[in-house]
């Protein structure tokens, strides 16, 4: 490499696991052309922003970000400025960036992450604006390498794309058809991580139950081969010798199955939490998001999911303000949220994006009826998770340990079987292994103890 090429890069990475995980991809590909992480903007010579399209204002954030890195770039010629993620597989996005941003080096999408290298290549070597975005998937490449944000926990793809067309959600649109990785690559991988000494797998998927399922030219379909379904892979992820934990992110409640229910009994390193995304407790409601279940259909989950599993902790997404949400949808969803005692939720404003069907209905929500009733849920859930966390005081917990408090060095923190926050005092060695910790007192949102 010559002297006066860039060699710090920085990768600011919006929205969910998916996209940490492609950025872990990219920092892999950076990394095996001689670049280092930087945790600074202003220190790289690459910056790149993988962006999401589903949190609200992410445009606006988007390009003030991109307002800030100009500046970088009119005082350093050679700064390079490079855009991916969901937000380029729209349109409109890009029309912006081209009349407005032309000064952005590298446009690139969803689909042609594998293509990263030969496009920063060309953007380095020749010194030209490179915007390549693919309207659809390929097949799934397998074998690309990866940057790993911890040694001790990993993020493993499954299955890439949504079919699921949720009026409100954009994800199909930017994500594009369901595609599973074969089991014996996700096996692999897997046992890999683990000799590097990963002890945590979190499985990524839009809707982990449809592992498998929708078969898409030549991507892994397990009926067409007599293969693993989605509670099959779980099975066979258990006897991974040196495995601790196995998660997974998220599965749609159309397809959880009885199989994956006893996989909960069965494999004792599942861990004994899941996120089922309910969106609304009114059906009515469910029907205009179609999302196809009823709040029957996913109580009588729940129930089951219970019996199988007394301690399971149930974690959900709920959009508050869908168009047409009466004040008695809400308070179905109150009711709903009343009935399963969530230990967590993440709660979303429904926002309008552009190209979903949703954004086209007339009925939509004044904002501030919005954020009443967004309020009036927040208050409800905490309420909930406050009283379950004091349930944990007493119990001793087994807690793989991430590392320090941001505020407090002294203060060790990592996470139960069950997905909770915990604060303890501890130190550097016991990062990355599991305690045994005590818990001293449950508050909403984490909980205290001491190692015993
Ligand atoms: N595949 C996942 C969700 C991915 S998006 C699943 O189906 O569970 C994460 C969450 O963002 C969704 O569950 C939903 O609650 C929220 N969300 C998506 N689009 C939204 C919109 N237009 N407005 C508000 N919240 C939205
Ligand atoms: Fe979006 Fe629905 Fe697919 Fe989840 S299942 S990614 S909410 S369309
Ligand atoms: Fe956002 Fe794309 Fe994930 S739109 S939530 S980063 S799949």
């Amino acid at each position: 490499m010559e002297n006066n090429q860039p060699n710090r890069f920085f990768i600011q990475t919006f929205g969910c696991q998916m996209n940490e995980r492609d950025s872990e991809t990219i920092a892999g590909m950076l990394i095996e052309r001689g670049y280092v992480p930087t945790n600074n903007k202003k220190d790289a010579d690459i910056v790149l922003l993988n962006t999401c399209s589903v949190r609200e204002n992410a445009d606006q954030r988007f390009f003030g970000i991109l307002g800030q890195l100009k500046k970088i770039k009119e005082e350093r010629s050679s700064f390079i400025v490079g855009v991916c993620g969901c937000m380029m597989q729209q349109q409109h996005i890009i029309d912006t960036l081209k009349s407005k941003y032309p000064w952005v080096d590298l446009v690139f999408g969803t689909h042609n992450i594998h293509t990263f290298p030969q496009l920063i290549e060309g953007v380095l070597s020749e010194r030209r604006k490179i915007v390549d975005v693919w309207e659809e998937a390929g097949e799934v490449v397998e074998g690309l390498p990866a940057k790993r944000l911890y040694p001790f926990k990993a993020f493993v793809n499954i299955m890439y794309g949504c079919n699921n067309f949720c009026t409100y959600c954009i994800v199909p649109y930017t994500r594009g058809r369901e595609r599973s990785r074969r089991p014996e690559e996700v096996i692999s991988e897997v046992k890999q991580l683990v000799a590097s000494g990963v002890k945590e797998v979190t499985l990524l998927g839009q809707n982990v139950n449809s592992y498998g399922v929708s078969s898409h030219g030549s991507d892994y379909c397990a009926e067409e081969e007599n293969g693993m379904d989605f509670a099959g892979l779980i099975y066979a992820l258990n006897e991974v010798e040196g495995l601790e934990r196995i998660r997974f992110m998220t599965s749609h409640p159309k397809d959880l199955s009885d199989g994956l229910i006893q996989a909960y009994k069965d494999c004792d390193k599942l861990c004994n939490h899941i996120h089922l995304p309910v969106q609304s407790g009114s059906t009515n409601l469910l029907k205009k998001m179609n999302r196809k279940y009823t709040k029957e259909h996913y109580l009588l989950l729940i129930e089951k999911l219970r019996k199988s599993v007394p301690d399971i902790a149930i974690t959900t997404d709920i959009i508050v303000g869908f168009p047409g949400e009466t004040e008695e949808d809400f308070l179905e969803t109150l009711d709903l949220v009343q009935t399963v005692q969530y230990d967590s939720a993440f709660t979303f404003l429904y926002s309008i994006r552009k190209g979903t069907p949703a954004a086209e209905y007339e009925d939509q929500i004044p904002e501030e009826i919005k954020h009443e009733r967004f309020n009036r849920l927040v208050e409800l859930l905490n309420d909930i998770t406050a009283k379950i966390n004091k349930t944990y005081e007493g119990t001793v917990q087994k807690v793989l340990v991430e590392g320090t408090s941001k505020t407090d060095k002294t203060t060790y923190t990592g996470r139960t079987d069950s997905l909770k926050v915990v604060n303890f005092k501890g130190n550097e060695e016991q990062i990355g292994t599991i305690v045994n910790v005590k818990i001293t007192e449950g508050k909403t949102f984490s909980l205290t103890g001491e190692v015993v």
